[in-house]
């Protein structure tokens, strides 16, 4: 009795992340979620993260290596992004300048999930935008596909008329907290207040 109610919890709990993941993939749905002040999430070690080969926006291969000894702060995304990704990226920019000097251990990154579109060039402008120390990424398809693969991130080409090219994308929308030896430490959303981000970089730092 007690292992049957025990069991139907962590089946509960089981249903309400996997309809939680499912929500944030859909378009709209999770921009209305973004009214709710989504937490900053820690827990055990979790197999989020592993090695990757990127293109940097001079054109220069990057891997998880050259990252190790700096914490990091892992968004993906697309330049062409109507609304998510660039809400996403101000809540990265804004949790850095609130932290002030401490902010230099982090190196916040973000990674294109659009590398047909996304040029080195253009990644880099683009997060000039919004950060002078955030750092674009893209890469070929596979490699990008590697990368996202590591970090669960989902994304998926939706048809769109509204877009130059006639598509846009559904993806994940989380900012991985990476430690300086590559292992994740926690996860935040474009939906976090910035005090809770800065609060949980702090312990970190
Ligand atoms: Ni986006």
């Amino acid at each position: 009795m007690r292992l049957d109610k025990r069991l139907m919890i962590i089946v509960a709990a089981g249903l309400t992340l996997g309809a939680v993941a499912a929500l944030l993939t859909l378009p709209g749905l999770r921009e209305r979620l973004a009214g709710a002040a989504a937490p900053v999430t820690s827990v055990g070690k979790a197999q989020v993260g592993g090695p990757f080969t990127l293109i940097d926006p001079a054109g220069k291969r990057v891997t998880d290596k050259d990252f190790l000894g700096r914490h990091l702060l892992v968004y993906f995304g697309y330049t062409f992004c109507p609304d998510v990704c660039p809400t996403g990226l101000q809540v990265i920019a804004a949790a850095l300048d609130r932290l002030g000097p401490k902010a230099d251990r982090i190196t916040p990154v973000f990674i294109s999930l659009d590398p047909e579109r996304d040029t080195p060039q253009q990644m880099g402008e683009y997060v000039k935008a919004f950060h002078p120390r955030l750092v674009g990424l893209t890469g070929t398809p596979e490699q990008i596909a590697e990368v996202a693969r590591a970090y669960r991130v989902y994304y998926k080409k939706v048809k769109d008329e509204k877009s130059t090219a006639g598509y846009s994308l559904d993806h994940t929308s989380i900012v991985y907290v990476m430690d300086t030896k590559g292992d994740f430490v926690a996860h935040f959303t474009h939906a976090t207040a910035v005090e809770a981000i800065v609060s949980r970089l702090q312990k970190m730092l």
